[in-house]
């Protein structure tokens, strides 16, 4: 943000500062800004450096609720963002044991609030630890006091919260499933509340076929599919064996080259059309904060259309990332979107699909958006209240603020 005085003090620049995150009118994605408040929600404020993106910009953190376009297809015709390690959150500085947690981080908020941004495939490594299931970023198969972080209790719990309160959601969880103690996981899955929620596995189709309608799993209420990645589970413990159903990508930067899209060890070539999920995972093997933006914007849509090329011209159903809320501009959620856009309707923009939709029938535009302002702050805050436009600054700024106005000149960028 520029702001220019004619009488320029260091004072009145202080306050420019200060006064403009509070006044400034919310904005819409690319637009300058400040903090988070100044950008319309499902929007953050935010860097890219790695992409030399220096200025702050409003930048998209949610993907839009594809059921807004109806319900009325198959679970495998929608598209969810996922989170990767979606438990190894930057700030959780010590395990819940109390040692300091030395563990790479993933994501930046909480399991909730990624749940509250749209965030519908959660990915949880799940461990044998002090006589209870942790959630652990480890290595060899053991959980430590260093590498824990907290006991899965408490963030299925989280997510039960959630879904009691949207009952048309439904979740994926995607475990790495280190636990051996035997029933370990549906204990645990029981003890939270979740059990109640839980597809059968039944009910999933074993070669390739349509899984049921959503609409369907929202009024059984079988809105929480869960997948381990232990295959004699699913007899033994009625826990769906991932990749009977699921055709993923290899993680990592065996993942990340332009053009191919090579399957992950476990899983059947992406090209197999017995696995009627498919999952494209898009971030490095070691978390990077500072290139996630970078990672999550072109590169990962990208990727969307090399693996849809390389997946027998499916679109991912489940997209993968590190640092979900980092992008220079639409990011995953975009990704999401242009996924879901295609899945649903055939087009290749979500607002490009008319409700309930035939496939293949788009809108022939983009519906104009509502308008947004696209205002900069205090300092078109100050014109406008000079031309007289009704704008209303909280009152403990507006002393200060309509004190100094005269005599500040301030432009938008
Ligand atoms: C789609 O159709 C259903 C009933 O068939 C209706 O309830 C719903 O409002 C329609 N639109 C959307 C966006 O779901
Ligand atoms: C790990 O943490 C638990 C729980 O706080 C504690 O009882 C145990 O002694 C710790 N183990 C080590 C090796 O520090
Ligand atoms: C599931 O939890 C309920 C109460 O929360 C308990 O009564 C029941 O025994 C549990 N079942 C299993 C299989 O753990
Ligand atoms: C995917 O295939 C389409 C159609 O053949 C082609 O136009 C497009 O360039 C391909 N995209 C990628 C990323 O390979």
């Amino acid at each position: 943000m520029r702001c220019y005085s004619s009488n320029s003090t260091p004072l009145i620049l202080v306050l420019c500062l200060v006064c403009s995150p509070i006044l400034s009118l919310a904005a819409s994605q690319g637009s300058s800004c400040v903090i988070n408040r100044n950008c319309n929600s499902g929007l953050h404020c935010e860097t890219c450096m790695a992409n030399r993106n220096i200025k702050p910009r409003c930048t998209r953190i949610q993907p839009s609720d594809p059921k807004s376009k109806g319900t009325d297809l198959t679970f495998n015709r929608y598209t969810w963002l996922t989170t990767h390690n979606s438990f190894a959150r930057l700030g959780q500085i010590r395990s819940k044991t109390g040692t300091p947690n030395v563990a790479p981080r993933n994501q930046q908020d909480t399991i909730t609030q990624q749940l509250n941004n749209g965030v519908r495939g959660l990915m949880l490594d799940m461990y044998d630890f002090l006589n209870d299931i942790w959630l652990c970023h480890s290595y060899g198969g053991n959980c430590y006091n260093y590498t824990a972080f907290v006991p899965a209790l408490g963030v299925l719990k989280e997510i039960n919260v959630f879904l009691e309160a949207n009952p048309s959601e439904v979740i994926t969880i995607f475990i790495e499933d280190y636990v051996t103690s035997p029933m370990g996981l549906p204990k645990v899955f029981n003890e939270s509340g979740l059990i109640k929620y839980w597809f059968p596995v039944s009910r999933m189709p074993k070669n390739g076929g349509d899984w049921p309608l959503l609409s369907d799993m929202i009024k059984l209420n079988q809105r929480l599919l869960v997948f381990t990645s232990k295959s004699w589970k699913e007899n033994k413990e009625g826990i769906a064996y991932e990749w009977t159903y699921v055709v993923e990508n290899q993680y990592g930067k065996g993942g990340m080259n332009a053009g191919s899209c090579p399957n992950r060890a476990e899983s059947a070539p992406m090209s197999t059309t017995s696995r009627s999920l498919v999952l494209v995972n898009y971030f490095p093997d070691i978390p990077d904060f500072a290139t996630a933006c970078k990672h999550n914007s072109a590169p990962l849509l990208d990727m969307l259309n090399t693996c849809h090329n390389l997946s027998a011209n499916r679109w991912a159903n489940f997209i993968a990332v590190d640092f979900y809320k980092r992008s220079d501009g639409g990011g995953a959620a975009e990704a999401t979107d242009v996924a879901n856009a295609h899945l649903i309707c055939g087009c290749n923009k979500l607002s490009l699909c008319k409700d309930n939709s035939t496939f293949g029938v788009c809108e022939a535009q983009a519906k104009p958006s509502p308008p947004t302002s696209t205002s900069t702050g205090i300092l078109t805050g100050i014109h406008r209240s000079v031309a007289g436009e009704c704008w209303a600054p909280p009152r403990s700024c507006t002393a200060i603020c309509l004190l100094l106005w005269k005599r500040i000149h301030c432009y938008s960028f």
